[in-house]
């Protein structure tokens, strides 16, 4: 048997939405590695999915893939069906699935307006609606976490940055906190915890441009005090610690994993 103190998420059930690749990718490992089974979400590439639930189960862990568009309410709901007939509940939902559909305002189309609003708030509305009820019917089960269940909204630092070409974006992310805290508020009595992880720039595929030529990077670097640009894990390790009781009486927050770059870095030398 393992230590709590090793697998501090043992006995847990997650799902992790969009974790076929990115941010995603590396909660849904890191959530395994901490004890946790694990449903991967995907509406892209399946393959990638199965290949990181056959990843889990060589280290030891425990996974299934589900497909499932996280804008739309029939699917999820099949989505989480599917996990509770499987393991019982859930005890963990990480709503990470989100996309960018960058245009310059001027050019904007309503398409690339509601996708991404359809996908970032829509979809973590619908997420977290069914698994806050999950937490509800079910209760606590001390064995397991001294919480009912454990919400964490993925946003991003342009919850609070404004972001010229990418209004649709920061709009769905500036949303997204109010939202998380709103609920977080509104759950807190019933011991549900909701919070979120603002990561800044995190080497992924969402982001190839800005980090994949030295040239860019370089230029990615002037935002970031210390002067690396994140990887994935990071954003695995602090989803963990969020699940965990070890985290027990934080509820509402947006935790910036950004190496700085809300720390306004250009007033360093300037202002
Ligand atoms: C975006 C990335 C961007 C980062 C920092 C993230 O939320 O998805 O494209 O690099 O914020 O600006």
């Amino acid at each position: 048997m393992f230590s709590k103190h090793s697998h501090p998420l043992e006995g847990q059930r997650a799902l992790v939405t969009g974790a076929n690749s990115g941010i995603g990718a590396a909660v849904a490992r890191s959530l395994a590695l901490a004890g946790a089974k694990v449903v991967i979400n995907y509406v892209v590439n399946e393959e990638a999915s199965l290949a990181l639930v056959r990843e889990i189960e060589v280290e030891g862990g425990q996974a299934i893939a589900i497909h499932a568009d996280v804008s739309k309410e029939d699917q999820v709901k099949n989505m989480f069906s599917q996990m509770i007939e499987s393991w019982g509940s859930i005890d963990i939902l990480v709503n990470n699935a989100g996309i960018q559909r960058d245009a310059a305002f001027l050019d904007m189309t309503l398409e690339q307006w509601n996708q991404v609003m359809n996908v970032n708030l829509t979809g973590q509305f619908l997420c977290a609606k069914e698994a806050a009820r999950e937490f509800v019917r079910r209760g606590i089960l001390p064995e397991i976490s001294c919480a009912a269940g454990k919400i964490i909204c993925i946003s991003s630092v342009h919850e609070v940055i404004p972001w010229a070409g990418h209004v649709n974006y920061a709009a769905s992310k500036g949303g997204l906190m109010l939202f998380m805290k709103s609920i977080a508020q509104e759950l807190a009595h019933l011991k549900i915890r909701v919070n979120g992880i603002s990561p800044g720039a995190i080497k992924t595929p969402i982001n190839r441009s800005a980090w994949e030529t030295q040239e860019a990077e370089q230029e990615l670097l002037k935002l970031i005090p210390y002067g690396r640009v994140g990887d994935p894990s990071d954003i695995g390790r602090t989803a963990v610690w969020l699940a965990s009781d070890a985290s027990d009486y934080v509820t509402g927050e947006s935790l910036f994993v950004d190496g700085g770059m809300t720390l306004y870095p250009g007033f360093r030398e300037g202002g």
